[in-house]
């Protein structure tokens, strides 16, 4: 692995500066007191509509840093044959991906999907049950691991996502529907010592929210086009942030979190667990507001409960290359696929 295949050149064109913030409390939101878990929930809204992310201290996932990390440790020191043999051939298939320059970086990255509930056809967008690799035989152990991880960052999703339904002003049940149905995709990352120091470059997540566990420094939120913000709160919390089906979910009172991997020293290493929350091709999205309030839903004419729509919008904003036409077409060809395989599972 060199980096002089490295190509990416968006670099350093940002201030970095210090953010400061309160750490929330997990526990106050598994309280028996309804008053902390007033709390918790207004501490998170204020976050997530104030700036789009929040750090949550005390999580189960923080309780199961050690077993994830050595996880990770143990997947990035597999020797570079077995990682070949679990590289996937496609866009998004699990196991290895990324082993080298892509166009958003450069890191190596041991992927984990959480299987889809029982009775749902397998996701048709993008994503293969990790059925197809087996991870254990090469990591004794992994695949309990990973399902309890996404058992935790599950509830503590849920837990973030009902406190935005109630300040909302909805029934705290909003997203729960979406939730069952949305997959949980869980990712080892270590980025290796390359120039340049931007490890990942500026971008939005396509989900409802996504979590970053790490202790080593790196991750960058958005504050301003100008201006981003280094954010580490280390083993003993998760960073936890708005994506892009959230602020069309939301009618845009909460914003997309854009965010980077930046690492000052080129001569250090990362590595970091970030897990992608929601949006299944068959997840139902709840719409905060309607066509008339809603100006995600004017935009779009085919709306009407199509997921694949809401990530369709993500890509399109993420890599500037679409237009609503080719949105509609994507959705259309989607839906068809997903007809063709329910007529072949019955
Ligand atoms: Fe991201």
């Amino acid at each position: 692995m060199t980096a002089t295949s490295h190509t990416v050149t968006d670099n350093d064109d940002v201030t970095v500066v210090t953010v400061d913030y309160d750490a929330i409390d997990y526990a106050d939101c598994v309280s028996d007191d309804p008053e902390k878990r007033a709390r918790f929930q207004k501490a998170v809204f204020r976050d997530f509509t104030e700036r789009g992310w929040a750090v949550i201290e005390k999580t189960p996932l923080n309780e199961m840093f050690p077993v994830i990390n050595d996880c990770a440790v143990r997947a990035h020191n597999l020797s570079g044959d077995v990682k070949k043999a679990l590289k996937p051939e496609l866009l998004n298939q699990h196991g290895f991906q990324n082993v080298g320059a892509d166009k958003m970086g450069w890191r190596d990255v041991f992927g984990f999907l959480r299987e889809q509930p029982a009775g749902v056809p397998p996701n048709v967008h993008a994503f293969r049950q990790p059925d197809d690799v087996d991870f254990d035989a090469y990591l004794p152990g992994v695949t309990a691991v990973m399902d309890e991880a996404a058992e935790k960052t599950e509830e503590i999703a849920a837990n973030v996502l009902r406190a935005i339904s109630v300040g909302l002003g909805e029934d705290q049940s909003f997203f729960d529907a979406c939730m069952e149905y949305s997959f949980i995709d869980i990712r080892l990352n270590r980025y290796p010592p390359v120039e340049p120091k931007e490890r990942i470059l500026k971008h939005p997540d396509f989900g409802l929210v996504s979590v970053v566990l790490s202790e080593e420094p790196g991750l960058q939120v958005k504050i301003d086009d100008d201006h981003y913000g280094a954010v580490t709160p280390g083993a003993g919390g998760i960073v936890i942030f708005a994506a892009k089906a959230l602020e069309i979910a939301t009618a845009g009172l909460i914003k997309t979190l854009h965010h980077r991997v930046y690492v000052a020293d080129p001569a250090a290493a990362r590595r970091s667990v970030n897990i992608f929350v929601g949006g299944g091709d068959f997840a139902p999205m709840p719409f905060f507001g309607d066509k008339s309030s809603n100006p995600y839903l004017r935009e779009c004419p085919h709306y009407d409960g199509m997921t694949p729509l809401l990530i369709a919008i993500a890509e399109w904003e993420r890599f500037s290359k679409h237009n609503i036409d080719s949105i509609v077409e994507f959705d259309q060809k989607i839906r068809k696929r997903i007809e063709g395989r329910m007529a072949v599972g019955g």
